[in-house]
């Protein structure tokens, strides 16, 4: 590291490639199940919503590094479709974080040329947060820089559900279903699959996210909760993701 010189570093990138990663190999579409807010909370003596709103300004952090270091696709977890069995104060209070943090978020978003995009069953959530995201969709949709797709009310199986529905409705014959067909009836069919998909706070499981696209993502699980998920963490999953060989069930030597 001799050679890099004073000031050097100051950028996302420089210390991707100081850690020895391969700006040329960057996962595509990275995905987060941004958990452990609660348990972040409960370490530190606060209450749950304390907790979300924590993981909202490490969420604020992580989008711009994606953004820097040169990510295309990022998406989050934010709302899942079985989040609604928690208490009705916290399910209200994450509506209500989420609809905030859209709308204050929005013109730094729209600056750093940040497409917003979400995915879920949007039109079960309350309607402020609906407008909210819709007004920040709408805003940046012309935008050419990170596609960032916040997933409320999402559910991998609602998703397919309600593909199936469409192909119904369309009156699609069996003979001309196959996956690109069902690919273009998810939420986001111009959207590649997730190359790397992380979970922060430990658990080994995908709660229902992006269960169709996620068929071959690299999954890395990190024990920090998402709160504490920071640039240090987003630069470990992916020097992780390029240790990894994918072969999507063929032979590689
Ligand atoms: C993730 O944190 C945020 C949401 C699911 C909305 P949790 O609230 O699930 O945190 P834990 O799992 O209880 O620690
Ligand atoms: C997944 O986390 C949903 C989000 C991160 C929004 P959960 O905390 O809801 O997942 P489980 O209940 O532990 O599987
Ligand atoms: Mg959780």
């Amino acid at each position: 590291m001799a050679a890099v010189q004073k000031g050097a570093r100051d950028t996302v990138p420089l210390r991707a490639q100081a850690l020895g990663i391969d700006l040329a190999a960057l996962p595509k579409h990275v995905a987060i199940i941004m958990d452990g807010n609660g348990r972040w909370a409960r370490r530190n003596g606060l209450a749950r919503l304390l907790g979300h709103r924590e993981g909202y300004r490490a969420l604020r952090g992580v989008l711009l590094t994606a953004a820097e270091l040169g990510i295309k696709y990022l998406t989050v977890y934010a709302f899942s479709a079985e989040n609604w069995r928690r208490p009705s104060d916290e399910v209200d209070g994450l509506m209500k974080l989420i609809e905030k943090a859209a709308r204050d978020e929005l013109r730094a978003m729209h600056q750093n040329n940040v497409r917003v995009n979400v995915s879920g069953r949007i039109d079960e959530v309350p309607a402020g947060l609906r407008n909210a995201l819709e007004s920040g969709v709408e805003t940046t949709k012309d935008n050419t820089g990170i596609t960032f797709t916040l997933a409320v009310n999402y559910g991998g199986r609602a998703e397919i559900v309600d593909a199936i529905k469409r192909i119904v409705q369309d009156g699609v014959k069996a003979e001309d279903i196959s996956e690109e067909l069902v690919q273009k009836y998810l939420y986001n069919p111009q959207h590649p699959d997730p190359d790397l998909m992380i979970r922060t706070a430990g658990e080994m499981r995908w709660s229902n996210f992006l269960i169709w696209q996620a068929a071959y993502a690299e999954l890395v699980v990190t024990d920090v909760t998402w709160p504490e998920f920071g640039e240090t963490q987003l630069l470990g999953a992916v020097k992780e993701y390029q240790r990894r060989t994918r072969k999507f069930g063929a032979v590689v030597e």
